[in-house]
């Protein structure tokens, strides 16, 4: 370890010795022992095109350039509104605004806010009523105070537990090639949900869609998405996919939400979007 860094999930007393990567090409991580360790996470699945890809560098240097960070509120600039078309082109046609924002945790904290302040905007007595979010047991949502509060309680947030707000948890009904109850799971958990929102104006119903990663690459079927959407419709509440794990063609299309044809009201991307 070392004497001045602390590693993420890691416990610096008995992790053994981090390996020390030298250089990356491709899927390949060049340690300085001389071994090649091949990286089948991409890098906590952010370099999707491998690494040190040559267009992307070069890019990088053409950009940094001509125009590197400017301030964003009062100023606007092409590689930003570049990116906002050309992603909206892969995204469900409804989906129609983007907001930039640091990371994936904050893209999901940013969409909390989003989600939260469009009730105040819309019907500011009800607000109070609408403090509370349903998410899914198992869920890896990031490490922000938010994030944690909406995702599953792990080793790594169980110690700031008093500290954040409370939700509404439902099963993820995940499922499996050949899985004879997936049916059942998933008419149990949407009844749950009808339930929940008989009782109470949520604000917004958050899932990963089709795939829980951090949890353990769990699955659900697209026809629980769509049969998602059709409750939070019916019970006019918001419904938030956090694809930071599942975008950029990692479910086999641009997004979980075009491979399950379902548009959330709001998507967060983050990881994929930088290529590393
Ligand atoms: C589904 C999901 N949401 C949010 C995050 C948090 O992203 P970041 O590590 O960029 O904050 C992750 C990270 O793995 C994730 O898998």
């Amino acid at each position: 370890m070392h004497p001045h860094l602390w590693y993420p999930y890691t416990q610096a007393k008995t992790a053994p010795p981090p390996l020390k990567v030298k250089s990356a090409q491709g899927i390949w991580l060049e340690l300085e022992d001389g071994r090649r360790v091949m990286d089948c996470i991409s890098s906590w699945w952010v370099n999707l095109h491998g690494h040190a890809h040559p267009e992307i560098a070069a890019a990088i240097y053409q950009q940094a350039t001509t125009l590197e960070q400017v301030i964003f509120a009062g100023l606007t600039h092409d590689p930003a509104e570049q990116l906002a078309e050309q992603l909206l082109q892969h995204l469900p046609s409804g989906l129609n605004r983007v907001f930039y924002s640091d990371n994936g945790s904050t893209a999901v904290e940013v969409a909390l806010k989003m989600a939260y302040q469009y009730w105040v905007n819309q019907e500011v007595k009800l607000v109070e009523q609408r403090g509370t979010f349903i998410v899914f047991s198992g869920a890896y949502h990031g490490d922000t105070f938010g994030t944690m509060a909406v995702g599953a309680r792990s080793l790594f947030s169980q110690v700031f537990s008093d500290l954040l707000f409370q939700v509404e948890y439902v099963p993820f009904p995940a499922t499996y090639l050949g899985d004879t109850t997936v049916q059942s799971q998933e008419d149990a958990v949407l009844e749950l949900l009808k339930t929940k929102l008989e009782q109470l104006p949520y604000a917004g119903i958050l899932i990963e869609p089709l795939v829980q990663g951090a949890g353990g690459m769990r699955m659900c079927r697209t026809e629980f998405l769509q049969r998602l959407r059709q409750i939070a419709n019916q019970f006019n509440t918001l419904l938030i996919f956090d694809e930071v794990m599942t975008g950029f063609g990692r479910t086999g299309d641009w997004f979980a939400c075009v491979k399950s044809n379902v548009q959330p009201d709001i998507i967060c991307l983050s990881k994929g979007i930088t290529g590393g």
